[in-house]
């Protein structure tokens, strides 16, 4: 163990919350080993993400806590979607109510001179409404769906991608064998990262994400012209919050209704449904749901998720709260908390990964 360094921080507590990936671990790992190694700072974990906070569900972590667990899936500490600013009904509280109120009395009675979440939109978000409320705050971007503003990549992203290429690239030997259209469903329920570039490495004929409306005509054609040139399959692969054209004129209550009454039980089934209908081609479905969020960590997932923990400690030693670690090019830095919250970064159209798909011939549902 080198000198110890000066902190302004004594003591934090550290939570994850939101869906869980693969790199947590690493990230908590990377947090604590320099926290505790550099600044002798106390760490406390905080368990199943802001609910252990409410219920004041806390442990000391100690050397041995997060000690080998670089490779581990799933975090140590446990997560969970509580939203504390959120009423029983799914409403904001219009003031902190009872769950905040109990969150500052955990993080006051603890000593907490910092929390340290690591999370998706929603948890950084609520990081940063904690802030705003007086508690010092360190987020850490953590997601398969790379959906956070202000980062140039969130670790879990690599690693679902590597397990949804592995699964498109299985599907074309049962596809070619059966001579079938396969539907595969990705996560992303609001953007399509994860889709498209599991499906440009897996070579998927026709990618769909929620960015870029499909229409089922365009789909037909473009199956139709592959099994003209000889194609005897094709492999669609579709983001699970994609929708029609059509979907994306309704009003948003009516395409909540809408989707409640067809998207059954998943997009890919109902899309597989469509295709068969317009095409009438063989069509199955498979939906790979939590195996995208399982498993260990990719190198690039560890390597990210270790260096962000390293800012994350740095952060906390500098006194610089209200602030999220994040990957800024080929360098790690950090953003305020403020840039992060209550944003989702959706694919932009022109990105250059859609006109790489184009560019091999892949439809994206829209031409
Ligand atoms: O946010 C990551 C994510 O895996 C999304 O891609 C997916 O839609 C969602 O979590 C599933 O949420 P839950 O784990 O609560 O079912």
């Amino acid at each position: 163990m080198g000198t110890i360094r000066r902190s302004a921080t004594r003591t934090f507590g550290i939570l994850t919350a939101g869906g869980d990936c693969p790199g947590l671990n690493a990230a908590i790992r990377g947090v604590c080993r320099a926290a505790y190694d550099r600044y002798n700072m106390t760490i406390i974990g905080i368990a199943n993400g802001y609910r252990g906070l409410i219920e004041e569900n806390t442990r000391i972590l100690r050397p041995v806590d997060f000690s080998g667990i670089l490779t581990r899936g799933g975090t140590i500490l446990g997560a969970s979607r509580e939203k504390p600013f959120k009423n029983a009904a799914g409403a904001d509280n219009d003031i902190a109510g009872d769950k905040v109120t109990a969150i500052k009395e955990t993080y006051h009675r603890l000593k907490l001179d910092c929390l340290v979440v690591i999370g998706g939109n929603g948890t950084n978000t609520t990081g940063y409404r904690l802030f705003q409320e007086g508690l010092n705050v360190v987020g850490m971007p953590k997601t398969i769906d790379n959906d956070i503003v202000g980062t140039d990549r969130t670790f879990g992203f690599n690693s679902a991608v590597a397990i949804g290429t592995d699964a498109i690239d299985r599907l074309h030997s049962t596809a070619q064998s059966h001579s079938r259209v396969i539907v595969i469903e990705l996560m992303g329920h609001k953007t399509g990262w994860l889709g498209l570039y599991a499906g440009v490495a897996g070579g998927g004929d026709i990618i769909l994400i929620p960015e870029i409306p499909y229409d089922i005509k365009v789909i037909g054609r473009h199956l139709e012209e592959r099994a003209r040139s000889g194609k005897t399959f094709s492999i669609v692969v579709v983001a699970e919050g994609a929708l029609s054209v059509e979907e994306s004129k309704m009003e948003k209550k009516d395409r909540k209704k809408f989707r409640a009454e067809t998207v059954t039980p998943s997009i890919a089934y109902r899309l597989a449904r469509e295709i068969a209908a317009e095409t009438g081609m063989e069509t199955r479905a498979t939906v790979l749901g939590y195996m995208q969020r399982g498993g260990i960590p990719s190198a690039s997932d560890r390597v990210l998720a270790t260096s962000l923990g390293i800012v994350a400690a740095d952060l906390l030693a500098k006194g610089e709260y209200g602030r999220m670690a994040a990957l800024i090019g080929n360098d790690v830095g950090s953003v305020d908390l403020s840039v992060p919250a209550g944003k989702v970064k959706t694919v932009p159209e022109d990105h250059y990964m859609i006109d790489t798909a184009l560019a091999v011939g892949t439809c994206m549902g829209n031409e």
